[in-house]
């Protein structure tokens, strides 16, 4: 994805930045030129610098490469700060902190004392750079997270399959605080989405729910189908999952359960489908009938603050290597007029923050 362009006007340090790097550009254009003809029409250049020369020269071809690098890179700069691109910005601050480090170390062991005049140079237009506004410019723009498509989330649960079982170490805790705050002891028609391997259900059928009680599950993964099947074979006649589409539609008429389960699913869904499930939810949920949902959340402890940022990046760069799944804050997508909160709390494991949400259909 192309980088877009800073949407204002750039700083006036910035444009001054900018003229900084095309004259390096210029001087090392003009080197580059003298240096490849010697006793042609830019000798006389050296006349400003001899020094410079004698170094050159005794660099040899090596000279010519270097200031042709110098050159590309310090046109390269111009053209990224101008037009406010952030590789521009981030090439401009490298080229500077190598110039800084080298000017340092050249001064610091007495190799040329004359570039204790480059240090502070260098040192003023870093700062210039890390000034808020050129900052600001610069930023890289917000881009919506990349969720996992529905045929991307059924191939990865796949080939997961049984492993998904080996999450409890941090899921557990969360599911055990749901099944306190339920009340899944007087529900009677139970729909769960994205059941996985059907570990939850088999624990809410053997200990929790009363045995008139019925469940479907669903799941968009075959190979989490046929799992959670086996799990419920001993209870076939009151329980069954099914294969969907990967859509947030609910496969269900209107009000006819009393209680919709989802955990560590909604985490992995967009925005827009977060949303639908909600109002899907809504729609099958008999008045009072409740939603009771676990996710990935947000830290709320310096540790799982450090945890939950560190999933979310590797989340950004890479959805699969975490599962398609990011800490979200489910809490925020509760619209007051439509659900009442009946239970709401955060559990850590390991650091890995949980978000528990009990919420009771309002009509
Ligand atoms: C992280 S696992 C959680 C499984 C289970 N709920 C648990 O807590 O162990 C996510 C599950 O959601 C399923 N899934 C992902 N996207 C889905 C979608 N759009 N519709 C239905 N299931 C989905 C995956 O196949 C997988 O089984």
């Amino acid at each position: 994805m192309g980088a877009n362009p800073a949407p204002r006007s750039a700083p006036a340090a910035v444009i001054a930045l900018g003229v900084f790097f095309a004259s390096g550009a210029v001087v090392s254009a003009a080197s580059f030129v003298a240096l490849l003809t010697p006793g042609g029409f830019l000798e006389r250049l050296w006349r400003l610098n001899p020094r410079a020369h004698q170094q050159f020269q005794a660099m040899g071809a090596t000279a010519l490469v270097l200031m042709g690098i110098v050159c590309i890179l310090c046109a390269a700069t111009t053209a990224g700060l101008w037009l406010g691109r952030r590789w521009g910005y981030l090439l401009g601050i490298t080229l500077l902190a190598t110039s800084l480090l080298g000017d340092l170390a050249n001064a610091l062991l007495g190799l040329d004392r004359r570039a204790w005049v480059g240090v502070p140079i260098a040192a003023a237009l870093l700062a210039l750079l890390a000034t808020r506004r050129a900052r600001v410019f610069f930023q890289a723009p917000v881009r919506p997270d990349r969720t996992l498509s529905a045929i991307e989330a059924r191939a990865y649960y796949d080939r997961f399959g049984a492993k998904q079982d080996s999450q409890g170490f941090y899921e557990d805790p969360a599911l055990d605080d749901l099944i306190a705050h339920a009340g899944f002891e007087t529900a009677q028609r139970l729909f769960e989405f994205g059941c996985g391997t059907g570990k939850l259900a088999q624990r809410l059928l053997s200990g929790h729910l009363p045995d008139s009680a019925t469940y479907l599950g669903c799941d968009v993964s075959p190979t989490m189908v046929e799992f959670a099947t086996r799990r419920l074979a001993p209870y076939r006649e009151r329980a069954r999952a099914l294969q969907s589409d990967g859509a947030a539609r609910l496969p269900l008429a209107d009000h006819s359960v009393d209680r919709v389960v989802s955990s560590y699913v909604l985490d992995l869904l967009s925005e827009p489908d977060v949303a639908q499930f909600f109002a899907e939810a809504h729609r099958v949920l008999e008045t009072g009938g409740r939603l009771c949902l676990v996710s990935l959340t947000e830290g709320v402890n310096p540790p799982s603050r450090i945890v939950a940022g560190l999933w979310m990046r590797v989340f950004r760069w890479h959805p699969a290597w975490v599962g398609g799944c990011r800490p979200i804050r489910l809490e925020r997508c509760v619209d007051a007029a439509r659900w009442r909160t009946e239970y709401r709390a955060v559990k850590t494991a390991f650091g890995v923050p949980s978000e528990v949400l009990v919420l009771a259909a309002v009509p």
